[in-house]
């Protein structure tokens, strides 16, 4: 029986605050039962009157019932007097609750009453008597959970060997709320503690957690304990453990630390290149952070069913198998690049994240945003020939896609569920979160930013911080210790470096800051001529809304940012400085200069529009010279004007104009920052009815790029850049139906058929091959029956888009049924397989009304929040851009209202169709018009 004494304090702002106001001791509460005690915690935050130090945790999974006991002492210490013990517990069936003084000695002879709150996921122990306030105490919980069927808390997985037999292991992925579900805990991650653990197996199994084995018992003929050494102060949601039956490659680091690849026995020789990255990598963040990595060991853990792409736990971090395994036969430079990154990612993390993390959710950014530029600092580093700098761009571009709808929110938001929290994994923690860091780190030069956070994870090792202990450590501030100890603060004349206090500029950088994390959007840089000086005008961008609408003005007001501006002039090669904090401003030019372009090598996080003939100088130059500007200036260049197009500043014939210089473009990334946004128009013009305008912009696309597609080889040869560009151009090429392209693909394809599967196709090609052959029967069937028997997932990855680009809806309908029963496409998959039905448009309705069926249950198998469920609400919908179906969308939304309203995913989708629906409005007859008169 419980009582829950819910009052409306969570929901409040008060919510944020810190309490470590304890409910009064309730002394002489019955021992007999719970029926006279009500549960005494009303927030969704644990008290911060009760600190766990220390967790003894002992675990029994048993692989075959797919059941766990287990039982955890928890140390706490006791800041305020109380009669409770309030934390986190999901789906445990709890017995024998104790509590214990610092000897060990009962506190009460009976068991204690535990009182659930489920809402909250939180249980509260009651103890006669009084806890005292700098006391320490064990708590002892005895508990009993299922092996899950979902891909959080201790979780089931299987994979099947060659011989068909299935094999079961079992995993953990606890981040961000879900360590709660696999023993009690006070789930926070500014809760850290150490944890001793011990797991249970069979003799054929192996266990691994965060440490190593310091020990193992033989307890009976068939159980196994593995005792691990106690771990360093941690949160809950990095701890981990597995038991399986895997192998694995181990080296070590120049400085001892011994690295281990693991995977299914069978993919054993895909776990070399990932060896050598992780090597690598480690050694590389020991010297930049000037921090030894601080544990013995770091396994590194393929599981066969992981719902997102890898998850840092200390010591042990898991990954999806693509995102570990690297198949030299069938995997593409793409997949070696994806490999490189998720490994630079999580390893990062062992720092920021592991050793300095966040104190709540709402400043994921400090753990995600930093996670993934380092992948770009890293790699960059250390695989100089894979160009990661290119994809850098990718991370701009998803991050203004996103935060120029008013759907957006700023990098630090609240977040108090676990729906809330889960949601706060998204493109502005990551990716606006990296590009607001690039920004500074251009702002600051290389070294102040590395010194500055050097400091910053020296500060706050073990412990948690703010956003404001960030800036602390950034800014040219240094306490007089820190100075004299000459360690971890940069001098005088490091500082003297940062090009804008050189020139004498105050800077105030949590001012500057603030105006990137704790707002929402992106700023619009407008700059217009007047003689000497450059007219400077800030805005916030808007895509889905006109100035000619109401709530423009009411969307504008108060924004404003501090912008580290840059630019370059026709007449000189260095680059301008100056911050802008305020509406307009103006910079001094010299009167002769032919163009100015603005936001130099896309270093800084806003928009530049040009006025005044600014756009056609520009224009003039790429036809004339457009080497005298950097790709990424190219690049930037041609995103930007797409982006005026949706807001009418600039008009579509403009803004192909300006990409009319590109069959001149040799380099990959603008060359295909074009190809993409003509690809995305026809990719939503395809899924309407107009089949002329469709036919017209597919013969322009084909024309246009006919050189770039020309030149193309079908090998793997070259450096990753042109491999990618390769990869990219012959697929467009294919899809639009060009027939030398589909010549070759079909012959290709029946070659690899009459092969039986053996014979080895360019890697790069191979999705691109596999897409033609899928168009008839045979192809697919044979394409299907690979899947089925491929160990690779890379290859599957492209088989199943392959299979999903069929023109045949009984054969997309057979793909949706085979993800929704999880067999032969897993449901770690399902998301992936929806989003590629979806992009096809014969299938666009289908992944639809796949996912408005089974709403329930995918919720019930993806949580709410999840990545997965907010994939498949957005992906499903990216290419509606009619008002009939952005009203179906409303009224499903309407039909779920109790959790869309929960989500931000849902208003994402709407707001993303609305500006398609504007888009489609505003430019189909402008489009039409440009077509006719360049395409005769
Ligand atoms: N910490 C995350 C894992 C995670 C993701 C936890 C979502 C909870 C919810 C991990 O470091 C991560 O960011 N993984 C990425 C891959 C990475 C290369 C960007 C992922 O899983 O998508
Ligand atoms: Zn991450």
């Amino acid at each position: 029986m419980l009582s829950l004494l819910q009052t409306s304090v969570f929901r409040s702002s008060s919510a944020h605050q810190a309490s470590t106001t304890s409910p009064h001791p309730t002394g002489g509460a019955s021992s007999s039962g719970t029926a006279d005690l009500s549960f005494p915690w009303s927030r969704q935050r644990l008290p911060k009157y009760i600190v766990p130090l220390h967790y003894h945790l002992q675990l029994h999974p048993n692989l075959t019932a797919l059941s766990v006991t287990g039982s955890v002492r928890i140390q706490i210490e006791v800041k305020s007097d109380t009669n409770w013990v309030v934390l986190h517990s999901k789906g445990l069936q709890i017995s024998n609750a104790t509590l214990l003084d610092h000897k060990l000695a009962h506190l009460s002879d009976q068991v204690l009453p535990v009182l659930h709150h489920p809402g909250h996921e939180q249980v509260a122990v009651f103890c006669p008597r009084v806890l005292s306030s700098g006391q320490k105490y064990f708590l002892q919980l005895q508990f009993g959970a299922e092996l899950t069927e979902v891909f959080n808390g201790f979780y089931k997985s299987s994979y099947k060997t060659g011989s068909g037999e299935t094999r079961v292991l079992a995993s953990t992925h606890f981040e961000p709320t879900s360590a709660r579900k696999a023993f009690p805990c006070f789930d926070e991650p500014s809760f850290k503690a150490n944890y001793t653990i011990s797991i249970r197996r069979s003799p054929e199994h192996i266990a691994l957690s965060n440490m190593p084995i310091e020990k193992t018992v033989r307890l009976k003929v068939d159980l196994m304990e593995d005792h691990f050494a106690t771990s360093v102060k941690m949160s809950t949601y990095l701890v981990a453990f597995v038991v399986c039956d895997f192998r694995s490659v181990s080296a070590t680091t120049s400085s001892g630390v011994q690295v281990s690849i693991y995977a299914a026995p069978e993919k054993i020789e895909q776990t070399h290149y990932a060896l050598e990255v992780a090597i690598k990598t480690l050694d590389f963040y020991e010297k930049y952070f000037n921090i030894y990595y601080p544990l013995p060991k770091q396994d590194l853990i393929a599981i066969p069913d992981f719902e997102s792409g890898a998850m840092e736990n200390w010591g042990l971090i898991t990954y999806r198998e693509t995102s570990l395994l690297y198949d030299p036969l069938t995997s593409s430079a793409t997949d070696k690049l994806w490999v490189t990154i998720v490994i630079a990612h999580e390893l990062a993390h062992q720092w920021f994240g592991n050793l300095v993390t966040m104190v709540w959710w709402n400043d994921l950014w400090l753990n995600e945003g930093f996670a993934r530029y380092m992948e770009y600092i890293a790699v960059e580093a250390m695989y100089p020939e894979l160009r990661v700098e290119e994809y850098l761009l990718n991370t701009y571009f998803a991050a203004v896609a996103r935060d120029s709808l008013n759907s957006s929110r700023p990098i630090s938001s609240p977040a108090e569920n676990p729906t809330q929290i889960e949601e706060m994994f998204d493109i502005v923690s990551y990716d606006k979160g990296a590009c607001v860091l690039h920004m500074l780190r251009h702002f600051l030069t290389d070294e102040v930013f590395q010194s500055g956070i050097v400091r910053y994870l020296h500060k706050f090792s073990y412990s948690n911080a703010h956003n404001q202990d960030l800036w602390d450590s950034l800014a040219n501030t240094c306490s007089g210790d820190d100075f004299t100890s000459g360690k971890f603060c940069y001098s005088g004349s490091q500082a003297a470096k940062n090009a804008y206090l050189f020139a004498g500029e105050h800077m105030n950088l949590t001012a500057m800051m603030n105006t990137w994390t704790l707002q929402k959007g992106v700023p619009l840089v407008t700059v217009s001529r007047k003689g000497s000086r450059l007219l400077l005008r800030q805005e916030r961008f808007l895509k889905a809304v006109l100035p000619s609408n109401p709530v423009w003005a009411t969307l504008q007001h108060g924004y404003l940012w501090h912008i580290p501006l840059t630019f370059k002039t026709s007449t000189s090669s260095t680059v301008h400085r100056h911050l802008m904090v305020t509406k307009t401003d103006s910079v001094h030019v010299e009167e002769e200069v032919r163009w100015v372009k603005v936001n130099t090598d896309m270093a800084g996080y806003y928009l530049v529009h040009y006025e005044d003939g600014g756009w056609d100088q520009l224009t003039h130059l790429l036809r004339e010279n457009h080497t005298a500007l950097s790709y990424q200036d190219r690049t930037h260049l041609i995103h930007n004007a797409f982006q005026l197009i949706v807001t009418g500043k600039l008009s579509i014939g403009e803004a192909l104009d300006l990409i009319s210089y590109l069959p001149l473009e040799t380099h990959t990334v603008p060359l295909l920052e074009g190809l993409g946004f003509l690809e995305a128009y026809y990719k939503m013009l395809e899924k309407r009815t107009d089949h002329d305008l469709t036919l017209k912009l597919r013969t322009h696309i084909l024309r246009f790029f006919r050189g770039v597609i020309d030149q193309q080889t079908w090998s793997d040869q070259g450096s990753v850049s042109e491999r990618h560009l390769r990869s990219e151009v012959l697929s467009l090429a294919c899809d639009l139906g060009h027939a030398p392209c589909l010549q070759v693909a079909n012959q290709s394809f029946e070659d690899w058929l009459r092969s039986k599967g053996t014979l080895s196709l360019p890697t790069d090609l191979t999705e691109t091959i596999y897409s033609v052959g899928a168009q008839d029967d045979q192809g697919w069937e044979a394409l299907l029956h690979t899947y089925t028997v491929s160990h690779s997932e890379t290859h599957k990855r492209k088989i199943l888009s392959a299979m999903g680009s069929s023109r045949d809806t009984s054969k997309l309908n057979r793909l949706l049924e085979l993800a929704l029963k999880g067999e032969v496409i897993r449901h770690q998959d399902l998301s992936t397989l929806v989003y590629m039905v979806a992009r096809n448009p014969q299938g666009q309705r289908l992944a639809w009304d796949f996912v408005k069926k089974n709403w329930g249950m995918l919720v019930q198998k993806f949580q709410l929040g999840s990545f997965c469920i907010r994939s498949l609400i957005v992906s499903t919908t990216a290419q509606f851009s009619s008002p009939e179906e952005l009203a179906d969308m409303q009224s499903f939304f309407k039909s779920i209202e109790e959790q869309a309203s929960q989500l931000r995913a849902t208003q994402i989708a709407l707001d993303n169709v609305e500006k398609n629906v504007m888009w489609m409005q505003r430019n189909l007859g402008a489009l039409r018009d440009w077509l006719n008169t360049h395409t005769q």
